[in-house]
């Protein structure tokens, strides 16, 4: 059994030296500010977290991200783990508690309780016509206004290391999550990626919160969102693209593994930021898989992956 089981993924903190410049491309990219203090920045997106991002001011690093727990004693189970801090309060907007736990490669995981919920943002949505129900917006023009796509949640984080294993393991027994796919190249045993994915029992939940990719350095990769619908992905990208002045990763197309319609972009510092829809949803039910890196990381459709998108790794 694991230590405890976070039930949610929540935010991603990252380091820029320049809180101006990180809000402009964080508000391109679709996120709404909440907050911002001398040295701190937090955006949310359309759904219930207060916040999804946060930025500290300093030099370019990944500090780590925060899961949820519903249930204060998990913090006080987590508190007792080797290394953990006490239970703190969380001195920052939304407030809560939490306690850190530094993951094998010294990256700082937050779980945190109780932090302030806030009314979600109506995305204000049209329906979809197809085939099979071709009358879903019926008498009713379709008319998206330009814009950037509108994040909800964090899906996902992505972190690149030598350590593949010993991270993996960690993630599985100190914060309970569990395998949805292995992926290995060569002998079977050779693990070069892992998607990991919440227990959340007989609730189905994302295909995957945290992805481990095996790489000669250690950093992040990318933090994940989850946009609105395919429409979203594909408004944000064009809007992303006239700016002029981002650089984009990967995309858009659909993975294999997970399913999502992807796009990534860079913040000015080169760290990747994804937007996507439309997972893959597990649960219990679903068991873990082990695949062959040819099948596993490439597109059902759109781009494939680009060099540089495997090979960005910030610390
Ligand atoms: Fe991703």
């Amino acid at each position: 059994m694991p230590v405890i089981k976070v039930d949610d993924l929540t935010f991603g903190r990252l380091k820029a030296p320049d809180l101006d410049r990180m809000e402009e491309f964080l508000s391109d990219f679709g996120f709404y500010r909440v907050e911002r203090t001398a040295d701190k920045l937090f955006m949310r997106g359309t759904g219930p977290d207060h916040h999804i991002h946060v930025t500290e001011l300093g030099a370019p690093a990944l500090v780590g991200w925060a899961y949820r727990v519903n249930d204060r004693d998990k913090l006080k189970v987590l508190a007792k783990h080797p290394g953990a801090t006490g239970i703190e309060h969380l001195d920052e907007p939304g407030g809560g508690e939490r306690v850190c736990v530094t993951e094998p490669n010294g990256y700082r995981i937050e779980v945190i309780h109780g932090q302030q919920r806030v009314a979600p943002i109506d995305p204000k949505r049209q329906a979809v016509n197809s085939v099979a129900e071709p009358t879903k917006r019926a008498g009713e023009l379709m008319r998206i206004p330009p814009g950037p796509a509108r994040p909800a949640r964090m899906g996902h984080a992505v972190l690149g290391t030598p350590h593949i294993d010993e991270t993996v393991k960690w993630f599985r027994d100190v914060i309970g999550l569990v395998c949805s796919d292995d992926v290995y190249a060569g002998e079977k045993d050779h693990i070069i990626g892992s998607f990991n994915r919440l227990d959340c029992g007989d609730d189905y939940v994302d295909h995957h919160s945290f992805f481990c990719l095996r790489h000669e350095r250690t950093g992040l990769n990318h933090f994940s969102y989850e946009v609105q619908d395919i429409d979203d992905v594909l408004m944000g990208h064009e809007w992303l693209r006239a700016r002029n002045k981002y650089e984009h990763m990967w995309g858009i197309g659909r993975h294999v593994l997970g399913s999502q319609v992807y796009d990534y972009w860079a913040d000015p510092w080169g760290r990747t930021h994804e937007h996507w829809a439309d997972s893959d949803r597990l649960n219990a039910g679903n068991s873990a898989a082990l695949h062959a890196a040819e099948d596993a990381l490439r597109s059902q459709w759109g781009q494939p992956i680009t060099d540089k998108m495997l090979d960005r790794i910030c610390p």
